[in-house]
């Protein structure tokens, strides 16, 4: 029986460790145990996340909560550590890129523990941005690396990771997509939004790099103002960005058209997303979502690290060139929805299953012992 401990600490990483967790009863041999690091909490970033995709009562809650970034990894890492000093597991599974994986990466390693990343090698080339700190710190540590594509292999051998630890098996967080995705549009949420499907952009924001400097954030909000004179919008808005719109006079001009509502749970999300006309985003995981619904999104960012969005999925970034923004959303208004795309290899639902399959015959093998 092989104890690997699954982290959890941030709204995307839910969605990712429900995949994991709902494929776990195939694999009798392996316990997985869900740790919960805290660093969202609220019933709208966390809790709501639990209820709908099924996930188990996590095995420990470590309360971490907000601070710096400092502070909060700095206390993640304090009581991971403690939790295994009674509860070592064999195995430390971390998922994505926030500050709950990189901490808990870091006392596994340190405890001899080997550490299997779940969505490894994702490079933006932006060191501005905390996650790519955050994904060069796990990825040099981890012992397994499973990419979700190619240039996530590329980079890995790139920066010298060997070969025989890198396993390109695909995206969980489409696992849980297609999961959900029936139940998701029985629910119909655009039409308790008084909202036509089709017929909206669906809007989320939370990059500090596009929300916390007011000049850009009132640049975007006089764009978004400029969408919702073509299509309505719904504005799904972050605790953080929030905050800083509450600070600027601009929001109370937004128009009747953009219509702002409190952080959204998964289904409500993707009940909204898949019925939209477009959306757009700063969100990482709604890049990959969009694409495998074939729904276009316009990044409102610079770089991305999930690269295959733009070449095989539906993603187009708009690095403040709001010209070309313009021109893409008058196109995209006049034109027939269409909602072809090209599949993206290994992003069939079965991802889960594969990483899963591979960690038990690597430990099996012998071959997940902590260098
Ligand atoms: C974090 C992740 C980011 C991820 C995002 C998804 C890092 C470095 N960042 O950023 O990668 O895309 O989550 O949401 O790990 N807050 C609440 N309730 C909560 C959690 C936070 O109200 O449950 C508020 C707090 O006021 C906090 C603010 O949101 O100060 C920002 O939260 P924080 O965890 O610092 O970063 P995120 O921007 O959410």
């Amino acid at each position: 029986m092989i104890k690997v401990d699954l982290i959890a600490g941030a709204r995307p990483n839910f969605m990712k460790a429900a995949a994991l967790c709902a494929v776990a009863p195939q694999f009798p041999e392996l316990t997985l145990r869900l740790v919960h690091t805290g660093q969202h909490y609220s019933e709208g970033m966390s809790d709501v996340f639990f209820k709908e995709l099924g996930l188990p009562e996590p095995i420990t809650h470590l309360g971490s909560g907000s601070g710096t970034h400092a502070a909060q990894t700095a206390l993640v890492m304090e009581r991971y550590g403690t939790w295994i000093q009674g509860n070592r597991p064999d195995m430390c599974m971390v998922v994505g890129d926030v500050n709950s994986t990189v901490a808990c990466a870091l006392v596994a390693v340190k405890e001899h523990i080997p550490v299997a990343h779940v969505e490894a090698g994702l490079r933006s080339f932006d060191r501005q941005m905390p996650e790519e700190i955050n994904r060069l710190v796990t990825d040099a540590i981890a012992d397994m690396l499973f990419v979700t594509e190619e240039s996530g292999v590329e980079n890995l051998l790139r920066e010298g990771r060997d070969r025989e630890a890198i396993f390109l098996e695909g995206n969980v967080m489409i696992d849980t997509l297609f999961r959900m995705l029936p139940r998701a549009r029985q629910l119909r949420t655009w039409s308790t939004l008084g909202l036509q499907p089709k017929a909206y952009a669906f809007l989320t924001l939370h990059r500090p790099s596009n929300v916390d400097d007011p000049r850009t954030l009132a640049e975007i909000c006089e764009q978004i103002q400029w969408l919702a004179e073509r299509l309505p919008v719904l504005f799904a808005v972050h605790p953080r960005t929030r905050a800083r719109l509450d600070a600027l006079p601009i929001r109370a001009s937004f128009p009747e058209s953009v219509r702002l509502v409190d952080p959204l749970g998964y289904l409500d999300s993707l009940s909204l997303v898949a019925d939209s006309r477009c959306v757009v985003t700063d969100s990482g995981g709604l890049q990959e979502e969009t694409s495998a619904l074939g729904i276009p999104c316009f990044t409102l960012r610079a770089n991305t690290e999930r690269p295959i969005t733009l070449t095989s999925g539906t993603n187009t970034l708009i690095a403040g060139d709001w010209q070309k923004f313009r021109m893409l959303i008058s196109q995209l208004v006049d034109s027939k929805d269409k909602s072809e795309h090209e599949p993206i290899p290994f992003w069939d639902g079965h991802a889960a299953e594969r990483i899963l399959a591979q960690c038990m015959a690597n430990w099996t093998r012998g071959q997940v012992v902590h260098s």
